[in-house]
């Protein structure tokens, strides 16, 4: 909850700003105040009369509007709230932030204030991925600031990519957060995620087609919830999430130590898709292509790193959860990973090629659990992931 609280809510120049409409109806919902300063540009895209009606407070506009200097200087509107959030966080405004300008109302008060900020970025793929913005993001991180999103997904603009801002009910979960009041604020939670890389030689590996989408996605949500959230991470075509302690790795016997490393947590999610065989004696050296005699690889079984935490007699997390990607009879071999892993809930899906699941953007899921089974619908990824995150914090309760 939120009563009592009072949100200074930044509206910048973007297609987004609609959301930070609906983002405000839902602060008030909790009990929070909304004070709202609306950026020239986020004029564009919203209006001032939609922006006060839905706050119920007058909209701030311009750094020279004497009345507003009459009744509360900038510098004291800086300070009024417990927390600022840039929603949406243009690569301009984010730009502005990491350098310090002060040339128009939003910048100024976001120089002047004291209190702690969280931006909500949303833009373009490129101009998120421009090395620009991942410089004054970086520098922002470094000066504190929270950040929520963005996430993957279709954009406005018709390209595909990260850049999309947060969904208002993900920007109020980093808001109670940022304010140290999540569901799973002190709690610890494991996450792993991607592929493994098994090495034949120096220059060669073998590995699956996961991406890492579900798992990076999952760790988002449980770090918006306010969980510390420790990432072990293989070899992924997506970037970790930002705010969580972020652990490389290439294979499953370094994910396995990794993840004992990281050891107590609270809970453990198994995202990952480790591969299960490694390659037994492989190369120190490049293995030399010889005109007729082909290299044969003997195998080795990689530890099972869901088994060995669920089985662990110490320090074995409260709740640990496994994935069962599977292309045959989904439900009857879930159940049956649970019992033999010995894990508490198992998240079940179909990636048969059909489904279009592995590497895509969407995912359909069944939840494994003592109790019994929930299908779930078919979302995206970060849709499932934040009801997993959420049925997480219910149980860790
Ligand atoms: O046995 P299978 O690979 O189908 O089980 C999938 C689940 O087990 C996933 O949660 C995956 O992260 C985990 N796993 C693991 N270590 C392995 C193989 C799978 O942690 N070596």
């Amino acid at each position: 909850m939120l009563a009592g609280k009072r949100i200074l809510l930044i509206i910048g120049g973007g297609i987004a700003a609609y959301k930070s409409l609906d983002l405000i109806r839902r602060l008030r919902e909790r009990g929070a105040a909304v004070t709202p300063v609306l950026t020239r540009a986020g004029a564009e895209f919203v209006t001032p009369l939609s922006v006060s009606a839905l706050a119920g407070e007058k909209v701030h506009t311009d750094l020279f509007d004497l009345t507003d200097e009459a009744e509360m200087g900038h510098i004291q509107l800086s300070r009024v709230a417990d927390l600022v959030v840039v929603a949406p966080a243009t690569a301009d405004l984010m730009a502005k932030m990491a350098h310090g300008h002060a040339n128009d109302l939003a910048s100024t008060l976001l120089m002047a204030t004291d209190t702690p900020v969280l931006m909500a970025p949303a833009m373009n793929v490129r101009m998120w991925e421009h090395p620009a913005t991942q410089r004054n993001l970086a520098q922002l991180q470094a000066d504190g600031l929270h950040v929520v999103g963005p996430n993957a997904g279709d954009m406005a603009c018709g390209e595909y990519g990260p850049g999309r801002m947060s969904e208002p009910l993900e920007i109020v979960a980093a808001i109670e957060t940022a304010l140290g009041q999540g569901p799973l604020a002190g709690k610890r939670i494991l996450v792993t995620s991607g592929p493994t890389h098994e090495p034949i030689d120096p220059v060669r590996y073998i590995a699956n087609r996961s991406s890492g989408a579900q798992g990076t996605a999952i760790a988002r949500a449980l770090a918006a919830l306010g969980a510390e959230v420790v990432f072990v991470t293989g070899p992924a075509d997506v970037p970790p999430p930002q705010g969580v302690q972020v652990v490389r790795v290439e294979t499953a016997e370094q994910m396995l130590t990794a993840v004992e490393a990281a050891l107590p947590a609270d809970a453990a999610v198994f995202a990952a898709a480790v591969a299960d065989w490694r390659v037994a004696s492989s190369s120190g050296s490049k293995i030399k292509k010889d005109a007729g005699r082909l290299p044969v690889l003997d195998f080795a079984e990689n530890p099972d790193i869901l088994a060995t935490v669920s089985q662990r007699k110490t320090d074995r997390p409260r709740l640990v959860v496994g994935f069962a990607a599977e292309t045959d009879d989904v439900i009857a071999n879930a159940t049956a990973k649970r019992a033999r892993k010995g894990c508490d809930w198992i998240v079940a899906n179909d990636v048969s090629p059909a489904t279009g699941i592995m590497g895509g953007t969407e995912n359909a899921v069944h939840l494994i659990t003592a109790e019994g089974r929930e299908d779930w619908p078919r979302m995206s990824k970060q849709q499932v992931a934040t009801q997993l995150a959420a049925r997480i914090a219910q149980a860790l309760g």
